[in-house]
Parts: structure tokens; C-alpha cells; sequence
């Protein structure tokens, strides 16, 4: 079997990024599952992102964050993975991801965009509680802390900036399959 197909697909990058409205998509095309880490800690709880934020605080929230994408990883069907775009502020879940991107048990695509677009395309915060102040601080800090962790942990990068959400699906779905890695 193609090694790519025998993998999971994991899509990292900032909020507003398309990981869920892209990664639904090409888990129904390839007729994989679809898990994004969100909604299993959502699901998990009871509560939403913003309840647990809180409520609990962003601690609490990164720890379910973390067993959530552990849960993901875990499927022994390969999936596609939305990882939401705080997950590699740990540096445990960077290990995670990086030991199962060399063993060959991932295959992690980085969803690029600039962050005017992000911020375009995020104005409805609903789970996005670390954009309550001013979103484009918050964002450009994210942007600048986190660019690092996607760049390395990425098998592949696709840049978001330009397509539609069909042109992103049909490149995942290529990298996914072909194994290439910059569309
Ligand atoms: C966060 C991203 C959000 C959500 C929470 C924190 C982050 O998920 O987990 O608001 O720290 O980047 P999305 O990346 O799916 O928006």
C-alpha cells in the first residue's frame, strides 16, 4: 500500500487557517474520518472552548487539548486530524507530532496564510477567546511565535492566501496522496 495512504493526515496552522472547514472536506473525500481537537475537548466536557477558557482556564484547556490530539493520533484507522492552533505551543505536543511525522505514522500539512487574511477571516471568534482583545495583536504575536513550530513540524506547506477552499481540499488531497510537499 502507498506508505501516504497508510498515515494520518494532520493539519496544523494559525486560527482562521481552514484546518476544519478544510480538513471535513477532504476527510469526506477520501472517505477517511475527521476528528478536530476542539470539538473532542468539546465533546469531551460538555462545554464549549470559551466555557472552558472561563471557567477552568487556558491551562485546563491545553491539557484536554493535549489528551484529545493523543486520542486522535491513536485511531488506528488513518484519519484526518484538525489539530486546532494553540497545540504546538506544548512543546510535548511538538515530540508528539515530530516522532509520529518520522516514524511515518502522520503526515502533517502546515495551512499558510497571512495573518490580514486570518483576521479577515475570523471575525466570528466564537471559540476564539485569545482574540477578545485586539485580534490583530493577538494574531501577529501568535503569527510570530508559532511560525517556527508549523515550519518544522510541516511534511508539506500550502499557502491558503490565493486559492478557494476547493483548490486547498484538491492540494491536501495531492499531498496526501503523492506525497509532495509545497502547492
Ligand atoms: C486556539 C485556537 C482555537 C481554539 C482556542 C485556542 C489557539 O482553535 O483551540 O481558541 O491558541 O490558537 P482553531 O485553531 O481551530 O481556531
Amino acid at each position: 500500500m502507498n506508505q501516504a495512504l497508510s498515515t494520518h493526515l494532520v493539519l496544523i496552522g494559525l486560527m482562521g487557517s481552514g484546518k476544519t472547514t478544510i480538513g471535513r472536506r477532504v476527510a469526506t473525500e477520501t472517505s477517511r474520518k475527521f476528528y478536530d481537537t476542539d470539538e473532542m475537548v468539546e465533546e469531551d466536557c460538555g462545554l464549549k472552548v470559551r466555557q472552558i477558557f472561563s471557567q477552568w482556564g487556558e491551562p485546563e484547556f491545553r491539557r484536554l487539548e493535549h489528551v484529545a490530539l493523543l486520542t486522535a493520533l491513536a485511531k488506528k484507522e488513518p484519519g484526518v486530524i484538525a489539530a486546532a492552533g494553540g497545540v504546538v505551543v506544548s512543546e510535548l505536543n511538538r515530540q508528539v507530532l515530530k516522532s509520529a511525522r518520522d516514524e511515518g505514522r502522520v503526515r502533517i500539512v502546515w495551512l499558510k496564510a497571512d495573518t490580514s487574511v486570518l483576521l479577515w477571516r475570523v471575525q466570528n471568534g466564537v471559540h476564539r477567546p485569545l482574540l477578545d482583545g485586539d485580534p490583530e495583536v493577538a494574531m501577529k504575536a501568535m503569527h510570530d511565535q508559532r511560525s517556527q513550530w508549523y515550519e518544522s513540524l510541516a511534511s508539506a506547506v500550502i499557502s491558503t492566501d490565493k486559492q478557494s477552499a476547493l483548490q486547498v481540499v484538491s492540494a491536501v488531497v495531492s499531498v496526501m496522496n503523492e506525497g509532495i510537499s509545497h502547492v
